[in-house]
């Protein structure tokens, strides 16, 4: 047995063993501390995009996690965290041998992954066959906190399901019934669109046309040409880090942003605003977050956020630290003794967060109950318009966890 599950070991029977156990702790928390504290660090692979259309994303879901433990003093839960990271550049053809390397390889206690859906799905396959403990940062595959829900899988971000299903209603509400949509075809696209359509079919909206493209293409002139002839109120669309830069300023360019509104989930113009200048101006979306949220854990995190890299938080950012977040709740829970893994989960799963985006809090999946907030690009930044819907929960359609 080695040094480490040694230490581990005794730790666990001083905590663990009934009577015995409790007169013990009298006097062991002293002798605890120590013994996880001298514990190997707890290892996290990041598997994030580093480079390609998502890579200022997966940077920012990085930064925003080694802020939160940068603060905690580099410890959580008293444990030291190391890190590993590698490159997933969105591609789910190389997601299986990426994880695979994390775990087989790098031997790593959690894997924080990732921003892609297809990506994010082959972590998933591979962290349930190995139950090994995963955070989705980003990724809104419905089917990770549906079908494929297990107790070891967490996110920190949202379902693809949950960010525009009430923009359905809000541009019902704000009198525009006959809507283009126009997305990326892979499971984030075809999700969105979909449950946007369902809210706005349900109240009455017609969708005109569903306009699609590859991944990650952004040859949008033919499609813009498009929607001017179809002449919809208004259009709604999902398209994320480079390729959302890029839609927006030809939308811009063709004109549309002065005749036909653009709509879309708050991808569209998060992290992407510096870049998209005045061409963003007017974009209304909904997402688990806006810049001016005027709570005290947001003014805290985008000062410090700013401190630690120079740049204006973001919603990428806030998963990120988010997830560092849930796993101090995990560690602290069990003291730092990842072993006691059943304790470091029901920790996380019945954990409070404060977090900048409002109250954080997570259904029997896993996944985020958190309020999807209606923003409007103004002065450079997503403003908070007002609360689409409040506490919005994924129905985890196919979860089969109590
Ligand atoms: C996704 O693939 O799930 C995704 C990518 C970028 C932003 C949001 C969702």
């Amino acid at each position: 047995m080695s040094d480490r599950k040694t230490l581990l070991r005794v730790t666990r029977r001083g905590l663990l063993s009934g009577a015995a156990g409790a007169a013990t702790l009298a006097v062991a928390p002293r002798l605890m501390t120590p013994a996880i504290a001298q514990a190997a660090p707890f290892k996290v692979g990041l598997m994030l995009p580093y480079t390609g259309t998502f890579a200022k994303l997966g940077q920012f879901i990085d930064d925003g996690f080694r802020l939160y433990v940068e603060q905690k003093g580099g410890k959580l839960g008293g444990r030291e965290i190391s890190f590993v990271q590698i490159d997933d550049e969105s591609k789910p053809e190389a997601a299986t041998d990426n994880v695979n390397r994390l775990i087989g390889r790098d031997k790593v206690d959690l894997v924080v992954g990732t921003v892609h859906s297809g990506v994010a799905m082959a972590m998933v396959k591979v962290a349930r066959d190995t139950n090994t403990l995963l955070i989705i940062p980003n990724a809104g595959a419905n089917d990770a906190t549906g079908p494929a829900c297990a107790p070891n899988i967490f996110r920190s971000s949202f379902s693809n399901w949950q960010t525009t299903y009430p923009a359905g209603k809000v541009m019902v509400d704000a009198g525009l019934k006959n809507v283009v949509t126009i997305t990326w075809r892979y499971t984030a696209g075809q999700e969105m669109i979909g449950a946007f359509a369902e809210n706005f079919t349900k109240n009455g909206g017609k969708i005109v046309e569903q306009l699609t493209l590859p991944f990650p293409e952004v040859e949008f002139q033919a499609l813009i040409t498009q929607i001017a002839s179809l002449k919809p109120d208004a259009v709604f669309s999902f398209f994320a880090g480079g390729g959302a830069v890029k839609f927006v300023k030809d939308y811009a360019a063709a004109g549309l942003n002065k005749t036909i509104p653009l709509y879309g989930a708050g991808f569209l113009t998060d992290g992407t605003l510096e870049a998209q200048g005045a061409a963003a101006n007017g974009i209304r979306t909904t997402l688990h977050y806006a810049d001016n949220l005027d709570n005290p854990a947001n003014i805290a995190f985008l000062k410090a956020f700013k401190a630690k890299t120079s740049k204006d938080g973001d919603i990428y950012a806030v998963q990120g630290y988010d997830a560092a977040a849930m796993l101090d709740v995990g560690l602290t829970a069990v003291k730092g003794d990842a072993s006691a893994r059943d304790t470091l989960v029901k920790a996380i799963a019945a954990a409070k967060i404060d977090s900048p985006r409002g109250p954080l809090s997570f259904n029997k999946a896993h996944n985020p109950v958190q309020n999807i907030y209606l923003r409007e690009v103004r002065n450079g930044r997503n403003e908070l318009v007002s609360i689409a819907q409040a506490d919005v929960d994924d129905p985890a359609r196919g979860c089969k966890l109590t």
